[in-house]
């Protein structure tokens, strides 16, 4: 009877999917679609990211229409394909799907941007899992009957866990790796290294196991968070990988950051992290002046918007490390409080393109604190 249902199932699901693919997924999937749906890559359209309307809303237009579907909504073939944008339901509700990013065979380096090269196969999708290289096919199919109870692997697709680029993280690269304007300069860098020495991938970091199962057949303890591990979601996570060092200097004390990442932080375009300091001694509290990291973009010296840079008129990002030194000295018994966070947009970013009103995009997101006493 399980078996035939599932055959029922699966023939319902392959009409459906016609209509809305991720809804398909959230069947025996459901843990990890209700998390991807509160991702920044469901909601990457214009439609769901008010930061992102406002610059394409900025933006030079040409003939070649909207160009940042190749990243921002791949899966609106019309789109991609025509550069005319329409509020439909991909837009709105799987702007990166599900089948997009688990069919990315692989990733083609260009200049002014990567390229994601698809398999274009519906129901069979690549993943990684130690231990299982290897194609998985449903094992119960030979034996219609019900002789074999515990079935393994997926009823409705393929699995191939061959894909290298799913092990090293290179799956992300397509979209993350660099998008350059028309200037050759980079708006959204990363400037990442993938290394095989690196004990962290993009993939455990950004999307670490956590509890719950990964599917409804088959249980699991856990499962890659699919919400996105970063800017919006388990930020205190983010935060272990950046530690700080507190040394004293002649005039003061200096902090090193340091990053245990494999790429550069805070580099896309108006983005702001922010090191705020306050010591405290006694019954009095001193709030020392915040450090800044961001990069300003120019052009003959002038900073201007994203599309028209070729310069960075600054540049205080957080590469491998970055040392700052404080003018106050420290005195016994102080503590000091550093606190590490992330603005999506500076306030100065979110006046230029008219969205200073909306206070949740300029609103300061923890990373990591840290008390020392002295
Ligand atoms: C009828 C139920 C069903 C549907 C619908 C379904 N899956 Fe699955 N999926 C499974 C099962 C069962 C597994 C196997 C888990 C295992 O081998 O332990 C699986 C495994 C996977 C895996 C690999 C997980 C791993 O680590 O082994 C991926 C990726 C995946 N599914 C993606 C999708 C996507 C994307 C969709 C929607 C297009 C989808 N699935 C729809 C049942 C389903
Ligand atoms: C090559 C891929 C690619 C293209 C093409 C692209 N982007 Fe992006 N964009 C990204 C990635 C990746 C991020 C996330 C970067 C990060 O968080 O560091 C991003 C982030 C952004 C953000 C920040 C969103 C936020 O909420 O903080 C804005 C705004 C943006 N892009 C605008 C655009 C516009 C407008 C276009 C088209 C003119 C475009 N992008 C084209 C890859 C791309
Ligand atoms: C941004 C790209 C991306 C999107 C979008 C995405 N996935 Fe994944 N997914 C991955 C990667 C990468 C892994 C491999 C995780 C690992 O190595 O542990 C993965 C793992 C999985 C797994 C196995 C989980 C595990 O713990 O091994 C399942 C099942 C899955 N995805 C289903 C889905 C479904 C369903 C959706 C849509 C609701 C979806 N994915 C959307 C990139 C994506
Ligand atoms: C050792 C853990 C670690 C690894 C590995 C890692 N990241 Fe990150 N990533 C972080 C931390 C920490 C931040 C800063 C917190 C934040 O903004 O989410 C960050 C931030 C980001 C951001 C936002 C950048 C911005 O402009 O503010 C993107 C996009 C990103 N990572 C993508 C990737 C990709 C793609 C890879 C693989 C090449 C990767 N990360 C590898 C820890 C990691
Ligand atoms: C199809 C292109 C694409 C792929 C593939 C992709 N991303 Fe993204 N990602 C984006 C875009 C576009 C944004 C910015 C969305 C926005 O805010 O509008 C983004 C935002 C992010 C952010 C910053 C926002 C946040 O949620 O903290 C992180 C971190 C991130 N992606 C990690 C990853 C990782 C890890 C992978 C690989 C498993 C990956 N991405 C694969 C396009 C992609």
């Amino acid at each position: 009877m399980h078996k035939i249902f599932l055959f029922l199932l699966t023939i319902l699901l392959v009409n459906l999917l016609q209509a809305n693919e991720g809804k398909v997924c959230q069947k025996c999937h459901p843990i990890i679609y209700s998390e991807y749906y509160e991702s920044s890559h469901r909601n990457a359209s214009i439609y769901n990211n008010p930061i992102h309307k406002a610059m394409w809303d900025k933006h030079p237009k040409d003939e070649k229409g909207y160009t940042c579907a190749k990243c921002h909504s791949p899966s609106d073939l019309e789109s991609l394909q025509t550069g005319k944008l329409t509020k439909n339901k991909t837009q709105v509700e799987e702007a990166i799907s599900c089948i997009y990013c688990h069919t990315i065979k692989d990733v083609e380096e260009g200049d002014s941007s990567n390229t994601n090269i698809s398999s274009n196969k519906k129901r069979e999708f690549f993943t990684a899992q130690k231990g299982k290289k290897g194609k998985a096919e449903y094992k119960t199919v030979s034996s219609w009957f019900g002789l074999v109870k515990e079935s393994s692997s997926s009823p409705y697709h393929k699995i191939d866990y061959d894909n290298e680029n799913y092990y090293s993280g290179n799956v992300c690269m397509g979209c993350h790796s660099h998008t350059n304007n028309e200037h050759s300069f980079d708006i959204s860098m990363l400037d990442a290294v993938i290394s095989e020495k690196d004990e962290n991938t993009c993939v455990t970091c950004h999307m670490p196991q956590v509890l719950g199962t990964k599917v409804t057949i088959n249980k699991t303890k856990t499962h890659a968070y699919h919400g996105i591990a970063g800017i919006y979601h388990k930020r205190e996570m983010m935060g272990k990988h950046i530690d700080f060092k507190v040394s004293n200097s002649d005039n003061g004390f200096n902090v090193k950051v340091v990053n245990k990442s494999n790429h550069a932080l805070f580099g896309q375009a108006f983005r702001q992290g922010i090191l705020k300091v306050k010591i405290i001694r006694g019954s009095k509290t001193i709030e020392l002046k915040p450090f800044i990291f961001e990069r300003v973009l120019a052009k003959d010296g002038q900073e201007v918007m994203p599309w028209d840079a070729n310069q960075a008129l600054k540049d205080t990002l957080i590469y491998a490390k970055r040392d700052i030194s404080f003018d106050t000295s420290i005195e016994q018994g102080d503590r000091l409080v550093l606190t590490l966070g992330v603005q999506r947009i500076s306030k100065d970013g979110a006046k230029k393109l008219g969205i200073e009103d909306n206070k949740e995009l300029t609103k300061f997101r923890v990373l990591k604190t840290e008390k020392l006493s002295f």
